[in-house]
């Protein structure tokens, strides 16, 4: 009998601080920078994004999400064998914000627990690994995270990346199953591309060296995501042995509404299979996917059975796609 991967539960939480263009710009405005609502909505499709309190951290946003996946799942935290938890917004250098959330959650089996760190990828590279995990034996039921404070990291002086971001968590609990879940995963990385979108910082000597803030090249980042998302969708597809026409729903990384539309144009799907997110939640990185997933399971509109393509793109230079049954 072959062991495959099921998503069994979705689960995400936004902080309760929304924030629209208007009121970001307002604020901004106060500095002496100058944008406007119109010119977010025209260039990206965001409307507004969430930002946590000062005190909050990532853990604290994915425990959260966590519980509403669990009780989704109909299983206790207990009964996870394995936690991922992507983020590129740890809550400290070490030990892993996986670690903390274990804890948060009670759960004291001994279960492994670990971060991956592929920025706005992560989130289909942690489901990738899990997947993995459970076709090899090794897990039965793992949590898949992905939390961010991305807050934390913008330079709100730095108008060309302030606005795109937000915080949030979503997560999945994903079991071995009998019956199809997982269909095909596809990820890859150039790492030539490292300076285009980083944090380029690091903690030495007791003291932050460098920037602890984002900086993004927005276009060399936007040509080459549209140019690599289609591709590893169709490889993720012929992996399966499917079609284009065989998606169901696209649930791309929610950065920027152009380039999901221009992956969905590249793929032949409709406008109205795309999961859209981002007009509310921003760019949450390793959150959006898992977020997005969650609004579309309880909004109904991804149904049991149907197939879904998952996408990510992100600072590395990082990609993936994973092709899914519901
Ligand atoms: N408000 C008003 N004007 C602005 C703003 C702002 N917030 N930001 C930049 N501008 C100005 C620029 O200064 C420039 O002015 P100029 O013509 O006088 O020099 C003008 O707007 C155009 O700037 P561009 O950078 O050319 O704008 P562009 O159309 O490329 O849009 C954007 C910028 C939205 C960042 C776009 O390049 C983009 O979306 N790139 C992809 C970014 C992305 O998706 N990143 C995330 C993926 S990976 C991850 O999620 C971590």
């Amino acid at each position: 009998m072959s062991i495959y991967s099921r998503i069994t539960g979705t689960g995400s939480y936004l902080p309760p601080r929304r924030v629209t263009n208007d009121e970001l710009a307002a604020e901004m405005a106060t500095r002496g920078l100058e944008t406007s609502d119109e010119w977010i909505v025209e260039r990206t499709g965001i409307k507004a994004r969430h930002f946590a309190a000062p005190d909050v951290v990532a853990s604290d946003l994915a425990l959260e999400a966590s519980k509403n996946a669990l009780q989704a799942a109909n299983i206790q935290a207990s009964d996870i064998d394995l936690i991922i938890v992507a983020t590129s917004t740890p809550d400290m250098v070490f030990p892993s914000t996986a670690a903390i959330l274990q804890n948060k959650l009670g759960i004291a089996n001994g279960c492994p627990v670990f971060d991956m760190q592929a920025v706005c990828s992560g989130f289909v590279y942690a489901l990738t690994v899990a997947d993995s995990m459970i076709k090899s034996g090794s897990a039965k039921r793992v949590l898949v995270v992905g939390a961010e404070v991305f807050s934390r990291i913008l330079d709100f002086n730095d108008r060309t990346t302030c606005v795109l971001f937000g915080d949030g968590a979503g997560a999945v609990v994903l079991e071995a199953s009998d019956k199809p879940g997982i269909l095909a995963t596809e990820l890859h990385a150039d790492g030539s591309h490292v300076d285009i979108l980083c944090v380029p910082g690091n903690v030495s000597g007791g003291q932050v060296i460098g920037s602890p803030l984002l900086r993004m090249d927005g276009q060399a980042v936007f040509k080459l995501a549209v140019g690599v998302l289609d591709k590893a969708a169709r490889a993720a597809l012929e992996k399966a042995k499917m079609q284009e026409a065989d998606i169901d729903w696209l649930i791309p990384h929610q950065a920027n509404l152009r380039i999901m539309m221009s992956t969905a144009r590249k793929l032949k799907l409709a406008p109205e299979k795309v999961v859209v997110t981002v007009d509310q939640h921003g760019n949450t990185s390793a959150a959006s996917i898992p977020l997005a997933l969650d609004h579309a399971v309880r909004s109904g509109q991804v149904k049991p059975g149907q197939n879904v393509m998952l996408e990510g793109v992100g600072g590395g230079f990082t990609w993936g796609a994973v092709l899914l049954t519901m």
